[in-house]
């Protein structure tokens, strides 16, 4: 190859890529556009096969991105051909061999590939290496290895663009956030006045989105839904604690008073954004009836907003279902048929036909939200779930800890996982990461206060260690947070694996001793 060649070959490899880079944030595209540049030079021996590893703080290099290669979350490691590749950082283009091990017919067979390494920097900063596997016995001019080191600062650049990029949309996402963030804070706020736990709130959001979801609509709907449905009370704040907080029922007068807290939680929502408007329709209207015969003002049918309508239905089957000051909880089957009965009078036929179709995953989230003791003895008969194609972690039964509602948790916990997986795998992208690793914090935090309740309840001798792994668990979800902003394109991928494994392991060797809960509460007292 001689030097003008090389130097016109570099530009217009540069050029190709930096078109890439410029419109799709996507790695794997990248290394399609770079194989497909290096094709046109045979001289090279390179082979469609390549990675993009990258170096981390706190593991073996991971690999974002790869060419011809099963992604290694797609593959078990046994089979992954770059499975514990490292090698040293140079600052040229270099060869080396790496041993691949595949098991066939339950044997080992190793194998030598040879590979080409290009070094990645950012800020002169090691970032992490380019693999290229190469023909077997090729070895490259020195005019050859200097074009793929000039290769490699092309590569740099581009590829610390990405970085870069990567890490100015979450921060985007996290302002944009930090608005939502707010506006749920205050919903929750309004419900700690009433309900101790403010786990009320929650079982209503999460069924009302089920519900949303069964009535057939759209995703944007339903995650308004979500952010909104929490401050349907809002206006509670403008009542006072003696009415509020009245453990007997109200009398006609005060019942008066409790009703404007829909109207004082529309005045406080004023805006005009869809957030917040959607907020106000549903704090003003979650109280109308589908016949007229609601308040504040008494409107019905389509008139009241949709989300309203969906929401009073979880709102009410949640308080019927649970226990207050001046009634005792509802059974389920009651419960459904009062809600039935008043199809067409209190409540949207359509939504009420939703809800019965969310019936399953309804009291699903009941389970989760739980914020009672939970009786280790107490069987749940849930319907079977639907089985997903994409899994990362896997339940099996050796994970049962013989206390059925902890079993439901551990599963939906398993669940958010795997909905990570999907994300990172479709690259859903940085907003559905935050969402979905959100979710995840959120909901194993609710997971361990229940496991802990219980375990204190029954004196559990291993709380201890228990609340340790629990805590260390949330620090680690916390310090992923802060690596995802530093490099995105590697923390999600260890995210992944940690969770993986901390779950499984925590669940198999901690978790799984809570059975001994049951037993004892069988055994009668025989001192
Ligand atoms: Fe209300
Ligand atoms: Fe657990
Ligand atoms: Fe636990």
């Amino acid at each position: 190859m001689h030097n003008n060649d090389k130097l016109l070959e570099i530009s217009k490899l540069v050029f190709e890529l930096t078109m890439v880079g410029s419109t799709d944030n996507d790695l794997d595209v990248l290394l399609e556009q770079l194989f497909s540049v290096l094709q046109k030079l045979p001289t090279l021996q390179i082979q469609s096969k390549g990675a993009i590893l990258m170096f981390s703080p706190r593991s073996k290099p991971v690999r974002v991105a790869q060419y011809g290669l099963k992604p290694f979350w797609a593959t078990d490691e046994k089979h992954d051909e770059l499975n514990g590749f490292a090698h040293p950082f140079n600052e040229q283009a270099t060869l080396a061999t790496i041993s691949i091990h595949t098991p066939s017919y339950g044997q080992q067979q190793s194998s030598v590939q040879q590979v080409c390494i290009l070094p990645l920097y950012a800020n002169q900063q090691p970032l992490g290496q380019v693999l290229l596997f190469t023909a077997q016995d090729w070895v490259p001019s020195g005019n050859e290895l200097e074009f793929l080191t000039d290769l490699s600062h092309a590569l740099s650049s581009i590829i610390s663009r990405f970085l870069l990029n990567a890490t100015l949309r979450l921060r985007e996402i996290e302002l944009e956030d930090a608005r939502t963030e707010a506006i749920r804070r205050l919903g929750t706020a309004s419900e700690y006045r009433d309900n101790e736990t403010g786990m009320h709130v929650m079982r209503m959001t999460n069924i009302a989105g089920a519900i949303a979801k069964a009535m057939g609509l759209s995703e944007d709907q339903r995650e308004i839904l979500l952010i909104t449905a929490p401050m349907h009370d809002v206006g509670k704040i403008g009542i006072a604690d003696a009415i509020l907080l009245k453990p007997d029922r109200l009398t006609t007068d005060e019942f008066d008073i409790m009703k404007t807290h829909t109207e004082i939680g529309g005045r406080l929502l004023k805006g005009s954004d869809t957030l917040i408007a959607t907020a106000r329709d549903i704090a003003l209207c979650h109280h109308e009836n589908w016949d007229g015969s609601g308040y504040p003002k008494g409107i019905s049918g389509e008139d009241i907003p949709v989300l309203a309508r969906v929401c009073s239905i979880a709102d009410v089957f949640d308080a019927l279902m649970s226990n207050r000051p001046y009634k005792d909880a509802w059974a389920l089957e009651r419960t459904v048929a009062y809600i039935k009965t008043e199809s067409g009078k209190k409540f949207d036929p359509a939504a009420v036909n939703a809800f019965d179709k969310a019936l399953p995953e309804i009291l699903r989230i009941r389970e989760l939200y739980r914020e009672d003791v939970i009786d280790p003895t107490e069987v749940v008969n849930l319907p079977e779930l639907p089985v997903r194609e994409t899994r990362w972690i896997c339940w099996d039964e050796s994970l049962s800890v013989g206390i059925a509602v902890i079993d439901e948790h551990h599963r939906y916990l398993f669940d958010l996982v795997n909905d990570l997986i999907d994300v990172v795998a479709n690259k859903m992208g940085a907003r559905e990461l935050g969402r979905v690793l959100k979710a995840l914090g959120q909901y194993a935090q609710i997971h361990f206060q229940a496991e802990e309740r219980m375990m204190q309840q029954y004196n559990y001798p291993r709380l201890d260690i228990q609340v340790t792994q629990h805590q260390h668990f949330l620090t680690r979800m916390k310090e992923f947070n802060e690596e995802l902003h530093q490099n995105p394109l590697i923390a999600q991928f260890e995210i992944l694996v940690y969770l993986r494994d901390w779950l499984v392991a925590h669940i198999r060797d901690e978790d799984t001793q809570l059975s001994a809960l049951v037993w004892q509460a069988t055994t009668p007292y025989r001192g």
